[in-house]
């Protein structure tokens, strides 16, 4: 398998995590996409995936798959983990949508770091920035209300949640969100130990 990857990407980070929980990170080459522009279209990546985004997946078989929350039940179908996508409806959909919820952060983070990084300094909408922000927070907020519990089982959400925790370590470091919310500071504390996670952060990236 073939993964078009960069290794800043916490959404790439989530796919990573996850082919370790499965066991099967041996099997795939990663691919560095460079440097990643919302703007320009990369076509090595381009040719896999026609949204230009990553991670995409190409199967053994050469299927595309893409995004991130399908590569990961894939990966983990593949190597024969499927309680990372639990079967039982309750647990199923909780994983899912906490899945759903990390995804969020990760995604409102990023669109962040795009509006104030990248966004020519004339064309910045601070409002939007700003919501970007709130939305992380609410969000977090959430996790530490709901779904401790949840979290407490390797499953793509708790993957998610820490992949999105780690991704605002490493780019919103001046925005403590350990603070006030001691039961997801608790389930980080916990998780990044994990060889999942301790493979795939940035000192190891590739
Ligand atoms: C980053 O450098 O923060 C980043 C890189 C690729 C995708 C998303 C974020």
């Amino acid at each position: 398998m073939k993964l078009h990857f960069n290794p800043a990407s916490p959404f790439v980070r989530m796919v990573r995590v996850t082919a370790h929980e499965a066991g099967v990170a041996e099997q795939i080459e990663l691919v560095p996409t460079g440097g990643v522009s919302p703007v320009e279209v990369h076509p090595g990546v381009a040719s896999d995936n026609p949204l230009g985004k990553i991670p995409c997946l190409v199967t053994n078989h050469g299927h595309s798959l893409f995004d991130s929350r399908v590569i990961c039940e894939y990966l983990a179908h593949r190597g024969g983990r499927t309680e990372l996508f639990p079967h039982e409806p309750v647990k199923r959909f909780r994983s899912l949508t906490a899945q759903a919820l990390g995804h969020g952060i990760a995604d409102a983070a990023v669109l962040y770091r795009y509006e104030t990084v990248m966004r020519p300094g004339a064309l910045r909408w601070e409002v939007f920035a700003e919501r970007q922000l709130k939305r992380i927070d609410d969000a977090l907020d959430g996790f530490e209300t709901h779904w401790a519990g949840d979290l407490a089982e390797v499953t793509a959400g708790s993957i998610a949640a820490a992949c999105a925790l780690s991704y605002l370590d490493f780019r919103f470091a001046h925005r403590p969100w350990r603070d006030g919310r001691p039961k997801l500071a608790a389930f980080y504390e916990a998780f990044e130990p994990r060889p999942s996670m301790q493979a795939t952060g940035l000192a190891n990236p590739t």
